[in-house]
């Protein structure tokens, strides 16, 4: 393949040092310009990535106010630019200033050209390795956006998302609730060619196996009872995008066969419909179960978990993404302040101990919920270790009876949100009361609702 030559402006207004330099640079691509306003034109037409500019231009060809002008206008018009400054012999003031003033490099006349060429060579380097560091800086930080972690863990999921995301293959994203592994499917979904199509999620737990079935692949009018209409299935409305098949692991055995025949023939019928309708979708699952006990208690078929994980990811539980926690609790503080119009700004020291060794069973769902209502709740500009109400490790013990219950309910929530995931009619359950009552406490407590639950 033929490379591009490295483009290279000389602004030099003595034409015989402009030949001589256009013939030193011979295996560069060498534009030229003997004044201020044809240096911004050259600059505009070529966009060269190196700059070799005299300080003496005309109208000031003695002096160097136009030589700095000239500087000040190409970088505020290409600031990647990099400009070496060629002043006179031992005027190491200007050279200083050029420096100062944005300047890559200098180099003083007589021009030594060994030494110009190594001076030019290296300034192109340094562009390339910029431009290429703001390119995976800019794909990643999209990509991956809101995505907050710097633990090793994390950062192998990230690099793993980045290496699949932008494939075909089916992904499994596993981890315990509130781990992320919806945003991370999100993620997945803009590295790949589909970003531009839809997202669509469905909670294989949140419904009943009849509705599933109907959600999943739509049905034609007059299916059944109640079909006024004819309505897409979630798998044809994610057409040409991801669809995201949450809690797996929870899909009924019958379900799981005909969404196997989807995965197998790439077409759908609707319920009720005879005509095959072909869909093109990304299959990403996520699961917070252990899939292959599932597979050997004969609740989940082996074959669909092969079509389904391709490539497994799992997302680890933030306890063990060290450092992470207290990432995480500053950012969601930022963010709650801001909604709720708070003016807390930070934590106390021993509220970021007491989130550090807090084991965190809910995740980044439960740290980000316990931010939550300690902005809502916080006394002070600062949030201190008795806001965050996570039991022991939070100083003085609690003796007043409301807060005793209210803490003791709101820990019974989350835990119960951890034990059965997003599924709110179960959590429900579990707490034994209705899911107005559930809605209610959650609001009470600043929970916030799994994002996909009905
Ligand atoms: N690394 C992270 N950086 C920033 N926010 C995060 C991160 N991980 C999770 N979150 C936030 O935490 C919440 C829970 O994440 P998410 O819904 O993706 O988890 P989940 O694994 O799908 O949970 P569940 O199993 O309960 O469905 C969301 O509000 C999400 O934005
Ligand atoms: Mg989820």
């Amino acid at each position: 393949m033929n490379t591009p030559k490295r483009c290279l402006l000389i602004v030099e207004d003595d034409v015989g040092l402009q030949k001589q330099l256009r013939w030193s640079f011979e295996n560069h691509d060498v534009v030229v310009a003997g004044d201020r306003a044809s240096a911004l034109e050259q600059l505009e037409r070529h966009a060269p990535a190196v700059v070799l500019q005299d300080l003496g231009l005309p109208p000031d060809a003695a002096g160097t106010s136009e030589g700095f002008a000239t500087i000040a206008e190409l970088l505020e018009r290409a600031p990647y630019t990099k400009i070496i400054v060629v002043t006179g012999n031992g005027d190491r003031d200007n050279a200083v200033k050029a420096i100062g003033s944005g300047a890559f490099d200098f180099c003083s006349k007589p021009l030594d050209l060994e030494v110009l060429r190594l001076i030019v060579d290296r300034a192109f380097r340094v562009h390339e390795l910029e431009a290429e560091n703001r390119k995976l800086r800019s794909q990643s930080s999209v990509a991956l956006e809101g995505i907050i972690g710097h633990s090793q863990p994390m950062r192998e999921a990230c690099r793993l998302v980045e290496k699949v995301g932008p494939t075909n293959a089916s992904v499994m994203l596993l981890g315990e609730t509130g781990t992320g592994k919806e945003l991370f499917a999100r993620a997945l979904h803009r590295l790949s060619a589909r970003r531009d199509g839809p997202f669509v999620a469905i909670n294989c737990a949140a419904i009943p196996e009849p509705l599933l079935e109907a959600e999943l692949f739509g049905y034609e009018k007059g299916a059944y009872t109640g079909a006024h209409r004819q309505t897409r299935g979630k798998i044809e409305l994610a057409g040409g995008g991801t669809l995201l098949l949450d809690e797996i692991g929870d899909m009924p055995p019958a379900l799981q066969s005909k969404l196997l025949r989807f995965l197998q023939e790439r077409v759908i019928e609707r319920i009720g419909g005879r005509e095959t309708i072909p869909v093109d979708v990304r299959i990403v699952c996520a699961t917070h179960q252990d899939l292959p006990a599932l597979i050997r208690a004969g609740r989940f078929r082996e074959d669909l978990f092969y079509r389904v994980s391709e490539v497994s990811i799992r997302l680890p539980p933030l306890r063990d993404r060290t450092g992470d926690a207290v990432l995480l609790a500053r950012h969601f503080l930022e963010q709650a302040a801001a909604r709720h119009g708070r003016a807390v700004r930070g934590f106390s020291a021993k509220a970021l101990k007491a989130i550090e060794a807090y084991p965190w069973p809910g995740n980044v769902r439960e740290l980000e919920n316990t931010v939550n209502s300690a902005v809502i709740m916080a006394e002070g500009k600062q949030i201190g270790p008795d806001d965050l109400h996570l039991g022991a490790s939070g100083g003085e013990e609690v003796l007043d009876l409301r807060q005793v219950r209210s803490e003791a309910e709101k820990r019974a929530i989350q835990r119960a949100m951890t034990k059965v995931g997003s599924n709110l009619s179960r959590v429900a359950d579990l707490l034994g009361v209705s899911r107005p009552t559930l809605y209610d406490l959650l609001e009470k407590y600043g929970l916030k609702k799994p994002a996909d639950a009905e």
